[in-house]
């Protein structure tokens, strides 16, 4: 069955490759709506109706959303993606304008108008789900779920210590996700940081000729600098697009629930998504539990790498 999603974005480098893979691996988008996060709202919203039209999806509409969290200043990570979001590449910006301003608003209006039949996919920081929810507070029954790419559980993070960027950008808006009574899919770094990309896998980037290939391998290579340091070999993470791939194909793992809350006080540790990982128990438990969340056990990855190069021609 094909996964009707709205695609919240923070439109950087792997966010680009999510919205490549959606598109090749048939995903309905009903619309993307843009939260501030790896870049400004205004620049994520520019890049994100690019690389819609590099797939030729000029028809998705894109509503513009928070430009900051909900309760700490902004903070943007322009030295991972680049000034423009997009690598410094070089690439042509769209022309286009999204469709409207209020991101959270056209979540709501979305979701009402096909109850039952949307996924939320959030691949940013969760101010505008969050403020959705504030706004339906039937949100969790209206849709099908949320897969959300965020959090640190039992590892480290990218940004502090514990906290990774999405859950770390706004700590009280995932904190209003995770309230929330539905299936709170959680594809964090945990699963994320497992599965970097392979060197054959780069390869065929690298020489394929296919537009949405030359646009990634273009864009990665600020990227791919980023993670060398931290990695200390030439490869990246393809965050955004993992999410994407198991919102698609949930068949692609397995899972266990754990009760999660986010650490939201001013200390050292803001940001960060603690599991519980004392108990965990096997699916199915009540995955729409308030404060329940489900997280990723085994995913395969040698799967995913073969539809990520199919989604880029290479
Ligand atoms: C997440 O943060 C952003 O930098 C990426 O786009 C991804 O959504 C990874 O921690
Ligand atoms: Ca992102």
């Amino acid at each position: 069955m094909t996964t009707q999603m709205i695609l919240d974005c923070d439109t950087g480098v792997d966010d680009a490759l999510a919205l490549i893979y959606a598109a090749d691996q048939g995903a309905r988008l009903r619309a993307c709506t843009v939260t501030h996060g790896n870049v400004g709202v205004e620049v994520g919203t520019r890049n994100t109706l690019t690389v819609l039209d590099l797939l030729g999806l000029g028809t998705v509409p894109v509503y513009a959303g928070a430009s900051r969290p909900l309760a700490q200043p902004l903070e943007t990570s322009e030295h991972v993606h680049g000034q423009d979001g997009l690598g410094d590449a070089g690439v042509e910006p769209s022309t286009r304008q999204p469709t409207g301003d209020l991101a959270a608003v056209e979540i709501v209006r979305s979701v009402r108008e096909a109850p039952g039949e949307l996924t939320l996919v959030a691949i940013g920081p969760l101010t505008n789900i969050g403020l959705a929810l504030l706004l339906e507070p039937r949100l969790p029954e209206l849709v099908c779920g949320i897969v959300l790419m965020g959090g640190a559980v039992g590892v480290p993070g990218n940004v502090t210590e514990l906290g990774e960027a999405n859950i770390w950008h706004d700590p009280e808006a995932a904190q209003l996700v995770l309230d929330a009574a539905w299936d709170v899919l959680v594809v964090g770094l945990e699963t994320t940081m497992a599965a970097p990309m392979p060197d054959e896998v780069l390869r065929r980037i690298e020489r394929s000729a296919d537009p949405r290939a030359r646009f990634a391998w273009a864009t990665m290579q600020g990227y791919l600098d980023s993670y060398e340091q931290t990695l200390g070999r030439r490869t990246c993470v393809p965050h955004d697009a993992l999410a994407v791939a198991l919102a698609i194909d949930p068949d692609l793992a397995t899972y266990r629930c754990v009760e999660a809350f986010v650490e939201t006080g001013r200390g050292r540790t803001r940001g960060a998504l603690v599991g519980d990982l004392r108990r965990s128990v096997p699916v199915p438990s009540d995955p729409t539990a308030p404060g329940v969340i489900r997280i990723v056990d085994r995913f395969d990855t040698d799967e995913f790498y073969r539809r990520v190069l199919a989604s880029l021609g290479a």
